[in-house]
Formats: C-alpha cells, sequence, structure tokens
C-alpha cells in the first residue's frame, strides 16, 4: 500500500502498515517494548478506529481518505523541560508541506493545530517518555487530512478541498515524512531559535487582539511563546501573562 520512503534518511524506513487499528500511537507505544525498534519507525493506518487527540478528544477520519500515522524518534539530545521544542518543530515540518500546494493561508494555533484560513486541516499528538534527564521516545501522532471533503465534527478542511485535486496518500506520506525528518535535523543540530521564529510568523492571530478565555473572558493579544511553551499573551500595555496549554481556550 505505501512505497518504500526513499526520500528521508532513515524516518519511516521500519514502516509498519495496518489495514485497521484504534490509534497508530498506541500501536507504536506497544513497539517501544520491543528496545530494538528503530528510530524513525512510521507506523500507519488507513482505517483507524479510535485516534486520539489533544485534551482527551478523539481524531476522526474517514477509512482511506486521508493520513493517520506516528513516528517513533528517539530525541535523546534533547533535555526534558525542553520537550515543547518538538511541537514547532512538527508544525512546521507540516506547514513547509503544505505550502508546497497553497501560498497563503496557512497557520499554526499554538500549539501545534494546522490551519489552512480558519479550518483545521492536520492535528498533532505528541506523548513523551521520559527516563531521568533524557527524552528516550517520543511517539508524533500525526493526522492530516487529504482526500476527504466533507466534515461533520468541527470546522475542518483537506488538501483536497483547498486544490480541488485528488492525492496518492503514500505520494503525501513520502513528501511529508521528508520535510518531518528536515526539521527535526535542523532542530538535532541547531535547536530551537531559528523554528522559534519561524514559528512565531505562522502563528494564527499572533499580534492581533482577540478574545480569549481563561476562567473570565478577555481581550488580550499573542505576543510570544516562551521557551518551555508558554503563551505569552498582552492584556494592557504593561500586563503581560503566561498560559499553559489548558489554561487558555482562543474564542
Ligand atoms: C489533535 O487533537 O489535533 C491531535 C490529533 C492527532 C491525531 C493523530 S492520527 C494518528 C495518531 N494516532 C492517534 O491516535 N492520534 C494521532
Amino acid at each position: 500500500m505505501y512505497k518504500k520512503l526513499t526520500k528521508t534518511l532513515f524516518t519511516g524506513h521500519n514502516l509498519v502498515y495496518l489495514t485497521s487499528c484504534h490509534s497508530t500511537n498506541e500501536y507504536a507505544a506497544q513497539l517501544l517494548s520491543d528496545k530494538s525498534t528503530p528510530d524513525g519507525t512510521v507506523v500507519i493506518t488507513n482505517n483507524q478506529t479510535s485516534g486520539k487527540g489533544q485534551r482527551g478528544n478523539i481524531w476522526e477520519s474517514l477509512p482511506n481518505r486521508n493520513l493517520t500515522f506516528s513516528i517513533i524518534y528517539k530525541p535523546t539530545f534533547l533535555l526534558p523541560r525542553n520537550n515543547f521544542w518538538l511541537n514547532p518543530t512538527l508544525s512546521l515540518a507540516i506547514t513547509d508541506f503544505l505550502t508546497e500546494y497553497m501560498d497563503h493561508g496557512v497557520r499554526i494555533k499554538w500549539p501545534n493545530d494546522i490551519y489552512v484560513n480558519d479550518l483545521k486541516i492536520a492535528g498533532i499528538l505528541i506523548e513523551n517518555s521520559i527516563y531521568g534527564n533524557v527524552i528516550t521516545h517520543s511517539i508524533i501522532g500525526i493526522g492530516l487530512n487529504v482526500n476527504q471533503r466533507e466534515f461533520e465534527r468541527f470546522p475542518a478542511t483537506s488538501l483536497s478541498q483547498e486544490t480541488q485535486l485528488d492525492f496518492d496518500l503514500s505520494e503525501v506520506l513520502s513528501r511529508l515524512l521528508s520535510r518531518v525528518e528536515a526539521r527535526y535535523l535542523q532542530l538535532r543540530s541547531d535547536g530551537w531559535i531559528d523554528l522559534k521564529g519561524q514559528y512565531l510568523e505562522l502563528l494564527y492571530r499572533f499580534n492581533q487582539p482577540h478574545y480569549f478565555k481563561s476562567g473570565e473572558i478577555f481581550e488580550g493579544t499573542i505576543i510570544g511563546v516562551d521557551d518551555t511553551g508558554r503563551l505569552e499573551i498582552r492584556k494592557t500595555d504593561d500586563v503581560t501573562e503566561t498560559f499553559d496549554f489548558k489554561e487558555v481556550e482562543y474564542l
């Protein structure tokens, strides 16, 4: 079903294809009980039946239409306190890929939802295993809407809806994984400073006044993201607050 990957150095060279599975993140976690599972292993299915989303949500995807897969990386170069940096790394990889097909409207909604205009096109769920002072494994689950054109549950879009074309899933996977690997290697060699600048440039509603909810509703402007991934929102000229993922909602 999926062709052998030739455009990457190691990502996806061990490709585990499942005709159906509950969650590729869960399956990848099981593979990790075997210590010899190679770095860059990819688990992919065309029919994920209980996909996990962020905040305990489910990720729904029609069979055979979209990409639902997980990458196992071993980012032992990253300190646990810097685990957030994987989010901009993966978000930028997906936006790099999408901008091959569309020239505007691609945005990253903090921390790692990928939008085209106001519609979600991809989601990322990163689950890290930490031992001592090292991130031993990271399971990076990606759901990318590719050929699905109708969405019932929330405002969403797909590659196909945006371009009016149909895509070969194997080709899309191959291109996307080479973007992922390039950004991952950038993180490994240069850290996150350059990534951070590019991430902020693409951040949804960056530097625009908007309404948020954190207990109460307030108006504020996103002015940055700190090194641990907390969102920095300026409420008034002299009050800026930082928020963790679960502490604030966009309205
Ligand atoms: C989100 O809520 O935006 C994150 C969605 C992540 C979905 C992907 S699909 C492949 C992988 N396996 C899962 O169970 N979830 C992730």
